[in-house]
């Protein structure tokens, strides 16, 4: 599709409402000799796209839906690559809804494709899994399942992607390529991205986007930052033998270790960037206080928001302790990266794709509502889409952050991971919403001839709807 933004003016133009009623009456209407195809499920010929998909998300049937699909999911949570149930609730929506997909993708994943099935590709991702905490909130959705709560939203995650399937199903007919819809298993233990990669499901797509509720924002503010944002992190896992004869003490090698990890962060890095290296296990010893142990284990997690921090700093760590002892005459084995604890990297947002969450985010939830998020501690292994470690999967792509901070619920509102989370449901439909402009607008973009100035596509997303049929 090639448009110049002389054209989308004009058509944007002769499309505003006709101020004499008679020049509405002809049928079929033609503009410029093409015929005008409007989509069937639009109310009103005057709407903007915006308006449009804000109507269909906010929908007193739609929204209820995306409610009870989340209270469906939260009552039955699943842990990483469990999702059996839960992925079986989003292919029935999605079958009712005759949207295609891909399944078992990742072992319990779903994806789904609306448009023309034909590139430019864009991904929208949601994350399935539960965590292992047992939920404290009394509530007639109360998990289930005992030991086990949807207690980082990834529940309402789902449920707004499906919203999203629902709107796009909609748009279909006008979408410039294929959006494609990434269930996606074990978040939490941050293998699921990597396992859907492996898979192929971002193979050929040019951006992806990716929403998680937080309680650091206003209900339906969208928050967002360029590039750094979210931590990676890693763990490391050390055993260290007292090795020489006679026997070397590893306690005494693993506390100097533990002292010399501290000087990482306090004197070797920048002041300015803020990494973490924190040891959270020793191992060793027993109750015969006159034996020495052959062996004693620390474990502990490192974070970073730069990805040359990051990975220096796991190195960094392996050496240290290395080093630390065979000063005390004991050997070590470090594991950066078991499978007990994979590690994932910073999440950097795509500068051009963070422009455009920014920008359709501003159309859809207002200005006043769009924050420039700080950077967060925490980790997602969505940043595997856009950097997946020693592979060349690099897929430009941007998190944001939908809140859901709420006053006059306050009082009810708890941290994610704890026994007390809930949901602000109130926000889902806006998820859905964001969820499909970013990816219906961005397919303009990618289709739009270079020379167009992006800036019409988002005035147009804003003023008159405009079928595409007529941009070709
Ligand atoms: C279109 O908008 C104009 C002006 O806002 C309004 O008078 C007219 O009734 C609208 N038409 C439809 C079909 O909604
Ligand atoms: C905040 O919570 C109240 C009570 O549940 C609800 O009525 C309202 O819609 C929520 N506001 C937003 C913006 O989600």
């Amino acid at each position: 599709m090639h448009f110049s933004h002389m054209i989308l003016i004009t058509l944007t133009f002769l499309l505003l409402p006709p101020s004499s009623s008679s020049s509405s009456s002809s049928s079929p209407e033609t503009i410029n000799n093409q015929p005008r195809c409007l989509n069937p499920f639009l109310q009103h010929k005057n709407d903007s796209l915006k308006d449009y998909i804000l109507s269909l998300a906010n929908h007193v049937d739609t929204a209820n839906w995306i409610k009870n699909i989340r209270r469906e999911i939260h009552e039955y949570p699943e842990l990483a690559f469990e999702e059996i149930r839960t992925s079986s609730v989003i292919r029935r929506e999605l079958d009712k809804m005759s949207i295609g997909y891909r399944w078992p993708v990742a072992r319990t994943g779903v994806v789904a494709f609306v448009g023309s099935g034909l590139p430019p590709f864009v991904a929208l991702r949601a994350d399935m899994d539960a965590l292992p905490i047992q939920e404290l909130v009394e509530w007639e959705h109360k998990s289930k399942i005992d030991g086990k709560m949807h207690a980082c939203g990834h529940d309402a995650h789902v449920a707004m992607l499906l919203g999203a399937a629902k709107i796009l199903k909609q748009l279909e007919t006008e979408l410039q390529g294929t959006v494609i819809l990434i269930f996606q298993p074990a978040e939490e233990t941050g293998e699921g991205a990597k396992e859907m990669i492996k898979e192929g499901v971002v193979e050929k797509v040019e951006a992806i986007f990716g929403l998680h509720l937080v309680l650091s924002s206003d209900s339906g503010v969208v928050a967002t930052r360029e590039g750094e944002f979210l931590a990676g992190c890693g763990c490391f896992k050390a055993v260290i033998h007292g090795c020489m004869i006679p026997p070397q003490d590893p306690i005494l090698a693993v506390s100097a270790s533990i002292l010399s990890l501290q000087h990482i962060v306090s004197r070797e890095s920048d002041p300015l960037d803020t990494p973490v290296v924190s040891v959270a296990m020793v191992r060793g010893g027993s109750d015969d206080l006159n034996v020495i142990p052959d062996s004693v284990s620390i474990a502990g997690t490192y974070r970073a928001f730069s990805k040359k921090t990051f990975y220096a700093l796991g190195e960094r760590i392996q050496e240290v302790i290395k080093s630390q002892s065979l000063v005390y005459g004991c050997s070590s084995v470090v594991d950066l990266e078991g499978n007990e604890f994979p590690r994932v990297p910073p999440t950097v947002n795509d500068k051009r794709i963070y422009d455009h969450v920014i920008r359709v985010s501003n159309l859809i939830v207002g200005e006043g509502n769009v924050e420039i998020a700080p950077v967060f501690m925490g980790s997602e292994d969505f940043a595997f889409y856009m950097d997946m470690d020693g592979d060349d999967v690099k897929i430009p792509g941007c998190m944001a952050f939908l809140g859901m901070k709420n006053r006059s619920i306050l009082h009810h509102q708890h941290s994610p991971h704890s026994p007390y989370y809930t949901v602000d449901e109130d926000v889902l439909p806006t998820g859905s919403a964001l969820h499909a402009a970013f990816a219906y607008t961005y397919l303009l973009i990618l289709t739009s001839h270079p020379s167009t100035d992006h800036y019409y596509i988002y005035i147009y997303m804003l003023t008159t709807y405009l079928p595409n049929t007529y941009l070709n």
